[in-house]
């Protein structure tokens, strides 16, 4: 069964499909797209095209199309101009023009790479997304976000750019290993702590069946939410003025985890996952979040097997990564709370104290 989602971008919507076995046949969504002349960059990465590009690839080439493929680096380390700069230099190489596509097929760094380089060269070429990480198809694929890592900070260089459509085959998640199917599942509960009592429920309740990938039903049904939640909330405010700012719960907290520990000692979900925590302990102590509330939610987290102990984490340096977080403004730090579930508030009034207070608490727990 497939799921077509539309995403109302102002100046071209575009829809987002999910369909477990889509890889197959997607070229029946990418023809419609594209000229029928049009050549086929086709980007992935080792691991995924060792998997999926094959069934990808035929089907392509058996429909007519002349497909280029490209082997791009993988690793956050890679996320940089110089590997933009060698894709350049490809694309040149194999001659491509404005109307050719770029084909992406990978998890979120792959995405965010190819993005930046088809919004960049010829002024933006076409650009269609098939991500294959759970976080890129719940997150990082929708949104229009491209962009790449400076030596000074994360994702400073970048762009906003549509691709033509994203198609999601949830069947490829079954190579994905479990602490990356867990970062994913990060982002999918932030959805519905922010938007949606009802599905964050069912997501923890079911969390084990939902993260072994038991029923590819459910999974489609996850993912399809979850992306309409962030299509809805991008739709409203595509160049981040203030909405955009909710997909941050869980983040503040999380990016200071995740830089403090040092990037790759946790994955970005596993470290937004106990920024939730953190986020939620605040939201209790502070913001009328109902303790009882707070407990449950608790209780039905700490199920999930996080990989990523705290006990090495220098309680200091998180708090200063915390104020070094880009969500400052007029030197007020903004943080994502709860009033209750699916109640978001953006409050600039959160103490140094219980910031400092929470990070400890959280080392506890996670030791
Ligand atoms: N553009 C946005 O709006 C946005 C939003 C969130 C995150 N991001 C970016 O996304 C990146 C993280 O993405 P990610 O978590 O997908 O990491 P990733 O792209 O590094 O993928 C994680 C690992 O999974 C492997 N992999 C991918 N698909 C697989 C599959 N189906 N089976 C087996 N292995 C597979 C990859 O080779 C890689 O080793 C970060 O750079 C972050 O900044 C961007
Ligand atoms: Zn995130």
């Amino acid at each position: 069964m497939s799921e077509i989602l539309k995403v109302q971008i102002k100046e071209r919507p575009y829809s987002i499909t999910i369909e477990a076995g889509l890889l197959s046949h997607a070229v029946e969504y990418i023809s419609p797209l594209i000229s029928g002349s049009a050549k086929i960059m086709l980007m992935s990465t080792k691991t995924v095209e060792k998997h999926y590009r094959q069934p990808l690839q035929s089907s392509l080439e058996e429909a007519g199309y002349k497909v280029q493929f490209i082997l791009m680096p993988s690793g956050e380390e890679k996320k940089n101009l110089e590997n933009v700069s060698a894709l350049y230099d490809k694309l040149i190489g194999h001659g491509i023009d404005r109307s050719d596509l770029i084909l992406v097929l990978g998890g979120g760094v792959a995405g965010d790479v190819a993005g930046f380089t088809a919004a960049t060269i010829y002024r933006g070429i076409p650009f269609i997304q098939m991500p294959t990480t759970l976080l890129a198809q719940v997150d990082s694929s929708v949104g229009g976000k491209v962009g790449v890592n400076h030596p000074s900070g994360k994702n400073l260089i970048g762009s906003f750019y549509q691709p033509k459509t994203v198609l999601i085959d949830p069947s490829v998640l079954k190579t994905l290993d479990m602490r990356e199917r867990i970062s994913g599942f990060a982002e999918v509960l932030k959805y519905g702590f922010i938007k949606d009592a009802g599905f964050l429920e069912y997501c923890l309740k079911n969390s084990n069946d939902l993260l072994h990938l038991r029923n590819m039903d459910k999974i489609s049904e996850m993912i399809r939410r979850s992306v309409e939640i962030k299509a809805e909330i991008v739709s409203m405010d595509e160049q981040e003025g203030g909405l955009r700012m909710l997909l941050n719960f869980g983040h503040t907290i999380g990016h200071a985890i995740e830089q403090a520990l040092g990037y790759g000692v946790c994955r970005h979900g596993e470290a937004v996952l106990l920024g939730m925590f953190s986020a939620l302990r605040i939201s209790m102590l502070t913001f009328g979040l109902p303790e009882d509330t707070f407990a449950a939610h608790m209780d039905t987290m700490k199920k999930i097997p996080l990989k990523c102990g705290l006990s090495d984490l220098d309680n200091e340096k998180t708090v200063q990564a915390v104020y070094r977080d880009k969500k400052i403004r007029n030197g007020q730090l903004q943080m994502v709370l709860l009033r209750n579930i699916a109640d978001p508030v953006i409050r600039d009034d959160v103490s140094h104290e219980h910031i400092a207070q929470t990070i400890e608490w959280l080392k506890k727990q996670f030791k």
